[in-house]
């Protein structure tokens, strides 16, 4: 199994001009099959609070929900780089608090970095996280956690002037100190840019071509049902597949053909021994 990868690492691929391919993870499965796919990093995005908790956004996911899916990711794949991601309120209030959380997911998760959402808004959050010794990946264009300041999930970038703010946040960003950035949703051109522009590893989650391509595990295998963003390609239809074989159960079980011969724990002692216990309790 390959090594798991560091933030040395990634900035030589970046010169290699070596992708790298990174998917979200909330759960020990998926985990496991990611590393044994050979992934080069796991990302536990918040996002968990949509497809796998069924809340309508990120806004109500905890540090404590982070924290246990995290440790359930460390444990499916322990050779490779894993990202916490700060929930919404575990960064907002001030550099200190960024920081204390920011070190719950490395003591109490193992996790290798974190990941917060901004720019130039959280360039002292960025700054004072790094200043602990902790790598940082920044996250700009369309942020989900202030989606309800963007009007809503939109794709960030597309005039000339929105994306200024953008190429200022990937700049902030970098000065602040964090390792790696990643655009979101934001169109290739804007994306290429910055990639040329920036000296660390840029990579994208519905922007493009860059450094790298990050996408959320349950779209890109078909599990999450309520939308799909136009960036995701679909790789796979588990979502049919899971409930196709519930139905095939169903019907097995009401016909009586589950559990048949081959399904059930056979005795070892003699049939008449076994009437005679029967006969006891009768
Ligand atoms: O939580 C998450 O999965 C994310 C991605 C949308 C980048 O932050």
């Amino acid at each position: 199994m390959a090594k798991k990868k560091s933030v040395l690492d990634l900035m030589k691929m970046k010169k290699a001009g070596e992708k790298v391919a990174w998917i979200t993870a909330y759960d020990y499965p998926t985990a496991m099959f990611a590393e044994a796919a050979g992934m080069d990093m796991l990302l536990v995005g918040d996002s968990l609070g949509m497809v796998t908790l069924g809340y309508s956004g990120t806004i109500p996911v905890t540090m404590e929900d982070c924290i246990s899916h995290c440790q359930a990711v460390r444990r499916g794949a322990p050779k490779t780089w894993i990202i916490g991601d700060m929930p919404f309120g575990s960064y907002q209030t001030s550099d200190e608090d960024a920081v204390k959380n920011a070190v719950r997911f490395l003591k109490e998760a193992d996790t290798d970095c974190i990941k917060l959402e901004g720019g130039v808004r959280v360039q002292s959050r960025i700054r004072a996280i790094t200043d602990a010794g902790i790598p940082v990946i920044g996250h700009i264009g369309l942020t989900p956690q202030s989606s309800g300041q963007l009007g809503g999930f939109k794709a960030q970038g597309r005039t000339v002037e929105n994306a200024r703010g953008v190429i200022e946040d990937a700049l902030a960003v970098q000065e602040a100190g964090a390792f790696a950035l990643l655009v979101e949703a934001v169109p290739p051109e804007v994306t290429g840019f910055i990639t040329k522009k920036l000296d660390i590893p840029v990579y994208s989650i519905g922007a493009g071509d860059c450094d790298g391509q990050l996408l959320i595990s349950s779209d890109m295998v078909g599990k999450f049902q309520a939308f799909t963003p136009k960036f995701v390609k679909k790789y796979a239809n588990v979502a049919e597949a899971e409930t196709n074989a519930y139905k095939e159960y169903i019907k097995d079980v009401k016909e009586g053909v589950f559990p048949s011969d081959e399904y059930v724990y056979h005795i070892t002692d003699p049939e008449e021994e076994f009437e005679k216990l029967f006969n006891e309790f009768k």
